[in-house]
């Protein structure tokens, strides 16, 4: 029999409404936690909700009919997110990418990228602005999107094998109607795209090399990641993580490789190039090389809290404030003294003690702060 897992929900009860500092100060760009990181993507959660459950994600055992969803009130509304987005970009984001569950269940969610898409850095940049989606709905929306001013998308897809990727999305989801929309924003000019595939032992293993041969010398970046302990329900072990070593072992002894260096500081993924000039993968590598020491990201859920590690057990109630009649000023410097006194590296302490998981805090679901 299986275990059945507890869902854990009333985490989000665990928040604490942001200090304002008593000194107000304009944000410069500046921000340094205690660990000398800069604030540089922000990454926006904006359902709860997804069509697919992935079995190392949403367990349907778990995420049921009886599941507590976040109500529609509590949803942050698109001017809220986008005072907050501002905000975060006058004090050096660059990078926004939607999350969810699945960012494009969102309604009219394209409008909500139109309004981001005109924001700019304080020396007058663009943003890079993206989205992370399982595809099931890209085929029906990249133009739109790519209207809207989304410039690029990243497709999570676990395997070729039809039965395999069912048997991953839990849902009976056809792996076609995935390609068809990774080409379909192709087409719309949403690249460079990059596909996510989650390597889970025992589960789709056997579709590393096929998925390598399949994107190796196409325009897509295709990225193995290490299946990791977020949340509480997707029962993780550790003896079901491939190393992302073996993953590059695999590929290697039949299509060569050697690495290239990173794009820029603080980038998740590893590279590797194909020797014969085949394109680039990337290796995710979470659980076995952290890369804590350079994580420069922040969080936003779906009903505005802010959190400062994927693996915290609470956020800082941002709605609370923009529903309080506080000036941009003050929010900001909340932001302020929320990531200079930001000390998380919850990968780096799992790593530096596998067996048993740094703290006992509960963490808080995948698909409600977006991965
Ligand atoms: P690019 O900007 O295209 O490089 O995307 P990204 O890698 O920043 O984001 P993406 O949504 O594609 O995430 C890829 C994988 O890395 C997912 O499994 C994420 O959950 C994981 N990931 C992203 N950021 C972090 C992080 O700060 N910590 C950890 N542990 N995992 C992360
Ligand atoms: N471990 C690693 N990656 C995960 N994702 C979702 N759950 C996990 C997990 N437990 C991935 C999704 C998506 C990205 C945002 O995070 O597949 O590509
Ligand atoms: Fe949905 Fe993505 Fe989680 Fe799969 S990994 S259940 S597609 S949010
Ligand atoms: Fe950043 Fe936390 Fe991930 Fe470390 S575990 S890289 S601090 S989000």
């Amino acid at each position: 029999m299986t275990e059945k897992f507890i869902p854990i929900t009333d985490y989000r009860n665990l928040n604490s409404v942001p200090v304002i500092p008593q000194v107000l100060e304009a944000p410069n760009g500046m921000l340094r936690d205690t660990l000398a990181r800069p604030l540089h993507d922000l990454r926006i959660s904006v359902t709860d909700h997804c069509n697919f459950r992935c079995v190392y994600c949403m367990p349907k055992e778990v995420f049921d009919k009886d599941y507590a969803f976040l109500p529609h009130s509590a949803l942050l509304t698109f001017e809220e997110i986008t005072r907050l987005a501002a905000i975060f970009v006058a004090h050096g984001v660059e990078k926004i990418r939607l999350t969810g569950g699945e960012p494009l269940l969102r309604k009219n969610i394209e409008r909500l990228i139109g309004m981001l898409s005109s924001l700019r850095t304080p020396d007058g940049r663009e943003l890079d602005l993206t989205l992370t989606t399982n595809g099931s709905l890209l085929a029906k929306k990249a133009r739109l999107l790519r209207d809207a001013g989304l410039k690029r998308v990243t497709v999570s897809l676990d395997a070729l094998d039809d039965a395999v990727f069912k048997r991953m999305n839990d849902v009976d989801f056809p792996v076609t109607d995935v390609l068809a929309g990774i080409d379909a924003a192709h087409q719309a000019g949403l690249g460079p795209i990059k596909i996510n595939m989650v390597v889970k032992r025992g589960m789709n293993e056997q579709e590393i090399l096929p998925m390598a041969r399949h994107f190796k010398g196409s325009p897509y970046i295709l990225r193995f990641i290490e299946y990791m302990d977020v949340g509480a329900s997707n029962g993780w072990k550790m003896d079901e993580v491939i190393p992302s070593a073996e993953v590059m072992r695999r590929i290697d002894a039949e299509l060569p490789l050697q690495q290239v260096a990173p794009n820029y500081q603080g980038e998740t993924a590893g590279r590797w190039r194909y020797q014969d000039g085949g394109g680039e993968i990337g290796l995710i590598s979470s659980v076995t090389q952290a890369f804590c020491h350079d994580c420069n990201r922040a969080r936003l859920s779906t009903e505005g809290k802010i959190y400062t590690c994927l693996f915290a057990g609470s956020g800082h109630d941002f709605r609370a404030l923009l529903r309080s009649n506080r000036s941009d000023h003050e929010i900001s410097n909340a932001v302020a003294q929320i990531w200079r006194g930001r000390a998380d590296r919850y990968s780096e302490l799992r790593s530096a003690n596998t067996s048993e998981l740094p703290s006992a805090t509960r963490k808080v679901e995948m698909s409600y702060i977006g991965g």
